[in-house]
C-alpha cells in the first residue's frame, strides 16, 4: 500500500516556542492513525500542517506525490475542500443551517445542485443513527449527535484524509466511544485515512497505528491490535 499522506522534516516555530521540531510521518492510504502525547507537544501543529491549514517553515507534506505545503492558497484550500474531511471538538457547525445543509455544504462548495447536495447528504443520516434529525439546527441536537453531523459533513465529500482533533473531547465517555466507533467504521468502509488526535488511549485503541508525540516530533509507534494480542498472551 501507498503513502496517502506524508511530512517530512516538519519544523514549525512560534517565536521563541518550537512547536514542531522535525516531525516525520506517513499516512497509508485507508489507514487510522491516532496523534498521542502530552498537552503543547505539537500535536494539533502536527495535524493542522499534515492538513494544510498550517505552512511549516521547514520540510514538506505530500498528498500522495503532489508537494502541497508550498500551493498558493486558491488551490490549497480546493483540495483541502475536496479531498480531505474535517471534524473538530465541538461548535464547527454553522448554527443557522439545518443538519442535512450543514451536511450538504462541502459539497455545495464544491459546485454541486443544492437539491443534489442535500439528497447526497440525506443519504448519511441513517448510517450514522440520524433519522428524523435532517432538519433540525445544530442548537437543537444533542452533543452526541452534533458530532455524527459533523463526521457525516467530513465524509460526504469521501475524502482521501479525514483530519480530527479530539473529537470526543466534548463528549461524555459513552457517546465518544459511540462516536468513535462511527468515524472509525465509516472511514474503513470508504477507504479513507483517518488522522485523530487524542487524549484517549480508549479511542486511540480503534486506530491501525499510534504515534507519540514529544517536543515536537514523533518518539515512539505502536499498533493497538498486535500490543493487545501481545498483552493478552503474556498475561
Ligand atoms: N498560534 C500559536 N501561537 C503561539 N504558540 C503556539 C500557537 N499554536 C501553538 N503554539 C504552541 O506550540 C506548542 C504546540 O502546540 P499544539 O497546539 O500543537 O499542542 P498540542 O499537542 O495540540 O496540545 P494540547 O494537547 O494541549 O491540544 C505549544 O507550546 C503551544 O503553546
Ligand atoms: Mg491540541
Amino acid at each position: 500500500m501507498s503513502d496517502v499522506l506524508a511530512g517530512y522534516g516538519l519544523v514549525k516555530k512560534y517565536g521563541p516556542t518550537t512547536a514542531l521540531a522535525g516531525a516525520e510521518v506517513a499516512v497509508r492510504a485507508g489507514e487510522l492513525l491516532a496523534i498521542m502525547g502530552p498537552s503543547g507537544s505539537g500535536k494539533s501543529t502536527l495535524l493542522h500542517v499534515l492538513a494544510g491549514v498550517i505552512r511549516p517553515d521547514d520540510g514538506r507534506v505530500m498528498l500522495g506525490e503532489e508537494r502541497i505545503d508550498r500551493l498558493g492558497e486558491n488551490r490549497l484550500s480546493a483540495l483541502r475542500r475536496d479531498r480531505f474531511g474535517f471534524v473538530f471538538q465541538s461548535g464547527q457547525l454553522l448554527p443557522e443551517l439545518p443538519a442535512e445543509e450543514n451536511v450538504a455544504l462541502p459539497l455545495m462548495l464544491s459546485g454541486m445542485r443544492r437539491r443534489d447536495a442535500v439528497a447526497r447528504a440525506r443519504r448519511w443520516f441513517g448510517p450514522l443513527g440520524l433519522d428524523g434529525l435532517e432538519r433540525r439546527r445544530p442548537g437543537q441536537l444533542s452533543g452526541g449527535q452534533a458530532q455524527r453531523v459533523a463526521i457525516a459533513r467530513a465524509l460526504v465529500v469521501e475524502p482521501d484524509v479525514v483530519f480530527a482533533d479530539e473529537p470526543t473531547g466534548a463528549l461524555d465517555q459513552a457517546t465518544g466511544e459511540e462516536v468513535i466507533r462511527l468515524l472509525t467504521t465509516v472511514s474503513r468502509s470508504l477507504g479513507s485515512a483517518l488522522v485523530m488526535v487524542t487524549h484517549d488511549a480508549g479511542v486511540a485503541a480503534h486506530c491501525d497505528r499510534i504515534v507519540q508525540v514529544r517536543d515536537g516530533h514523533i518518539v515512539d509507534e505502536w499498533h493497538p491490535a498486535a500490543a493487545a494480542a501481545r498483552n493478552g498472551a503474556t498475561r
